[in-house]
């Protein structure tokens, strides 16, 4: 066979064999087996032209070269055409359905405690306290001894606690950060301490084993009832609106003389008498006191020289009081049906 016939040969199978190639490696082998530089079948024909005789070579070589051109518009094309194909499918399974309604990522937010705690600790921070947290295990000291509810004192009944192994608790109050906070800097102090407590207490709409306070402390030197009043008075009215009354009914804990509860005139029925206040015209926010001077000298202060005061709210019932919440076990049971309404 002459090397004009191989070529031609070579130019009619290639020409099919490109048309056939289904992928871009398909192609890619197809053009090595062409042209590579080593074996290609294109590549051999033109060494050989070298062997011919002179005279015969231009004719030869550019019978090669049209061929050479023509195999690789044919690649071209076919490159052209896989491209476009696969764009195509390409474009097919990406397509974007704008009119599917769209997934909706539903937004968590603040749980309502957390959300009572967060305005609590904003509007005493505000008055330039501080905020602390201690242990949620106790020894019998701090929740108890300190506070100057010795033992098998009858007062220690107003906190039926949990009891642990040796002497530890789990804290019925945070009024045991009061004890931490005094034995660990020197007055003035000036402080709030939310966080757990736990009472064995039997649950119902207004009971839960575990439930939040916040304690407040302030010692200086010359602190008297009035500065617990106005303090207090403060807080209730940014708490509960600026119309709030406040009233400070006689009440007894062991580590404050004298003690009070904190009441605010009803802001359900404004002082007139309703379910929530039972009738009374008033609800009861919290207890407080000027800090005992026995609790004074056992952190080591001069009870001569420093006085203060001292007050624990419940979150929960802040809570339920200020968005009508009348069951504290739904603080809970996270039932999105009651968080979401907060
Ligand atoms: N710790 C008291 C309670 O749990 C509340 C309180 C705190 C009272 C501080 C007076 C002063 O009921």
């Amino acid at each position: 066979m002459s090397i004009l016939e191989d070529l031609s040969e070579l130019k009619n199978t290639a020409q099919v064999e490109i048309a056939q190639a289904a992928s871009e490696q398909d192609v890619t082998e197809l053009w090595t087996k062409i042209f590579g530089r080593k074996n290609g079948q294109l590549t051999a024909i033109l060494r050989s032209v070298k062997e011919l005789p002179k005279e015969e070579r231009p004719k030869v070589g550019q019978a090669a070269n049209e061929v050479k051109e023509t195999i690789e518009q044919s690649f071209e094309k076919r490159r052209g055409e896989l491209y476009q194909e696969s764009l195509q499918k390409r474009l097919n399974s990406e397509q974007v359905d704008v009119t599917l309604p769209g997934r909706w990522a539903e937004p968590g937010r603040i749980h309502l405690l957390s959300s009572t705690m967060r305005r609590i600790k904003d509007i005493f921070k505000g008055l330039g306290y501080s905020v602390m947290q201690g242990p949620e295990i106790e020894t019998d000291y701090y929740n108890f001894e300190a506070l100057n509810i010795p033992a098998n004192h009858p007062s220690r009944d107003m906190w039926d606690s949990f009891f642990l192994r040796e002497g530890l608790l789990m804290r019925s109050q945070t009024s045991s950060n009061q004890i931490h906070v005094m034995e660990s800097q020197e007055p003035p102090v000036r402080v709030i301490c939310p966080g757990k407590c736990y009472r064995r207490d039997a649950v119902d709409a207004t009971h839960f084993w575990e439930f939040h306070q916040v304690e407040g402390l302030l010692v200086d030197e010359k602190v008297t009832f009035a500065d617990l009043r106005g303090t207090l008075e403060l807080f209730a009215k940014a708490m509960f609106g600026s119309r709030r009354k406040t009233r400070f009914n006689p009440s007894y804990f062991p580590f404050t003389e004298p003690s009070a509860e904190v009441m605010v005139d009803c802001f359900v029925c404004d002082g007139k008498g309703c379910r929530v206040c039972k009738n009374s015209g008033w609800i009861e926010i919290m207890g407080s006191g000027m800090v005992h001077p026995k609790v004074l000298k056992g952190v080591g202060y001069d009870p001569e020289r420093y006085t203060g005061f001292a007050f624990g709210m419940g979150v929960e019932r802040i809570a339920m009081l200020s968005c009508n919440v009348d069951d504290i076990r739904l603080f809970y049971e996270d039932d999105l049906r009651f968080l979401r309404q907060f």
